[in-house]
């Protein structure tokens, strides 16, 4: 029986994974190669640095720390400027909906997300107090798939691992619930979410109901 479930927060929650999209396209424009949105399938889930290292090899593209540092930050200020304005009519469909009816039938929640960014996003949307425990990657030093952002999230909830129930929008996030012993729930197209128990669009038409249906 699922006791606990832990959201990612870009692609799940909140439409963010197009501005990170937006913010590294520019980055690669500037150090002069495409990047696709096929290829940016790869940086979902994964930590910024991470994220910088992938679209360099994309790029083949070499620089010193000192450099890598630098686009960091000016991909996450190109970032910045495109959240600061957030609402909460950015919450993706139904979400608000799933989070009270969680609430309503005693299921603890919690937020496995590898962004820095997340509890500002979480204030702007106005979706804080929903969450009985918040992990983001200013607490996490293995990036997913390496299970400790959802791990660290279960034991601040007090919840065992087999009892606790992953959304995720990103392969590595799939990789890292199931590293976890978790259960989780693809949110998105089967092909880019291999290993999940179950692949759901989103969450317009889900519920309590619908999960316990499927985790008896
Ligand atoms: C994840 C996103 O949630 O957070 C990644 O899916 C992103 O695309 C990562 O790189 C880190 O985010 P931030 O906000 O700390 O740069
Ligand atoms: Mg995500």
């Amino acid at each position: 029986m699922i006791e606990a479930c832990i959201f990612d927060l870009d692609g799940v929650i909140v439409d963010t994974a197009r501005y990170h999209y937006i913010a590294w396209r520019k980055i690669a424009e500037e150090l002069g190669f495409v990047f696709s949105k096929d290829d940016n399938e790869r940086l979902k889930g994964v930590g910024r640095l991470e994220s910088l290292e992938i679209l360099l090899q994309i790029g083949q593209v070499n620089l010193d720390e000192n450099e890598k540092n630098k686009l960091a930050k000016e991909k996450n200020e190109i970032y910045l400027k495109l959240i600061e304005g957030m609402t909460p009519d950015e919450i993706l469909p139904g979400v608000t909906a799933f989070l009270k009816d969680l609430r309503k039938n005693n299921i603890l929640i919690a937020l496995g997300s590898a962004s820095k960014n997340a509890p500002f996003i979480l204030e702007r949307t106005t979706l804080t107090p929903y969450f009985n425990a918040i992990i983001d990657g200013n607490m996490v030093s293995k990036a997913k798939p390496d299970p400790e952002v959802f791990l660290k999230g279960a034991t601040q909830l007090g919840i065992e691992p087999a009892k606790c129930l992953v959304f995720e929008d990103a392969q590595a996030g799939i990789e890292a619930a199931i590293n976890a012993g978790m259960h989780c729930i693809g949110i998105g197209e089967k092909e880019n979410l291999k290993g999940a128990d179950f692949v759901i669009p989103g969450f317009q038409e889900f519920n309590y109901d619908r999960l316990r249906s499927w985790y008896l």
